[in-house]
């Protein structure tokens, strides 16, 4: 692993710690401490669960290695990656340990043979760097709403832009905000699973003006977690990519590959570096 001067490299469980969460106990905060164990339940509440499955797969599949999985969660994408292409080796990073640790145990053969690198990180934690220069750098499954402020965010597109390759591809998701469906949705409990055993539900409490919500997750009706999500319009992610020297390579508007239009309920983006961004750094790199 190349720059890894400010990960700790004790591995436990194939993870690397950049940095040990704080509080791991407590439900609020983006660590999903409280929901990794159902966590692949309670997703497949979102309509977009197998969709977004499907995509990253099927895409990823001809991309190039080393890639990067910013919030890798319980590995599902990487996992089938890995399975489906022999030269692909993934580093995945994700907040929470207890995500990880399911990741480690699911895909157990992938990090003993070394095609899987699992550190446990806050993405937008100035004090961690990305560890080396990748290829493909995704962020599936509107991980991207986890990134709260316009400053996290600018800070968090110019350090992608770092650890890219000056041909890389960086790649993610997040859904088209809709208003009508989020007032219907407003203070209300919204079921995401459930059988004989398990409720597991949401509750949304949306702050319009500021485009966050505040979202509780409940399992038979106990509050396991809780997070602030942020919602973009598709121009905001436009110009955080640009300002950090990216060009928009596609926009798609749903999973299934359409492109973007006024009616998609998903925006998918293919960042690329503009080639004249890295001609400026070239230079100032070698005065
Ligand atoms: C919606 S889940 C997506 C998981 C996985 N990529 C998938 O498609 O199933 C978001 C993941 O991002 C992680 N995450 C959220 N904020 C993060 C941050 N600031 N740094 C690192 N990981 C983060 C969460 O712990 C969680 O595992």
């Amino acid at each position: 692993m190349q720059n890894t001067s400010d990960v700790n490299d004790t591995a436990y469980c194939g993870i690397t710690e950049a940095r040990l969460m704080q509080n791991t106990s407590d439900v609020n905060g983006t660590a999903y401490c409280g929901i990794a164990d159902y966590y692949e339940l309670w997703s497949q509440g979102d309509y977009c669960w197998n969709s977004s499955y499907d995509f990253y797969v099927n895409i990823l599949d001809g991309m190039s290695s080393p890639m990067l999985e910013a919030g890798i969660g319980t590995g599902r994408i990487a996992g089938a990656v890995l399975g489906h292409c022999d030269a692909a080796n993934i580093t995945g990073i994700d907040s929470s340990p207890e995500m990880l640790r399911i990741c480690a145990e699911k895909y157990k053969d992938f990090v003993d043979a070394d095609r899987l690198r699992l550190i446990n990180a806050d993405f937008c934690d100035d004090s961690f760097n990305f560890p080396g220069r990748f290829k493909t750098v995704y962020m599936p499954f509107r991980t991207i709403g986890h990134i709260l402020t316009d400053a996290q965010m600018n800070k968090f597109f110019e350090r992608i832009f770092t650890s890219l390759a000056d041909d890389g591809i960086f790649m993610f998701d997040h859904y088209i905000f809709d208003r009508s469906w989020a007032e219907q949705h407003n203070h209300t409990k919204r079921i995401m699973y459930s059988d004989e055993q398990l409720t597991i539900s949401d509750y949304y409490v949306y702050d319009f003006e500021n485009h966050l919500m505040d979202c509780r997750i409940s399992v038979n009706d106990v509050v396991v977690q809780k997070f602030k999500f942020r919602w973009f319009i598709p121009d905001e992610i436009r110009n955080f990519a640009e300002n950090s020297g990216f060009r928009v390579s596609k926009l798609f508007g749903d999973f299934d590959g359409s492109s973007f239009d006024s009616s998609s309920e998903n925006q998918i983006w293919l960042l690329q570096k503009n080639q004249r961004y890295v001609n400026t750094l070239h230079r100032k790199d070698s005065r």
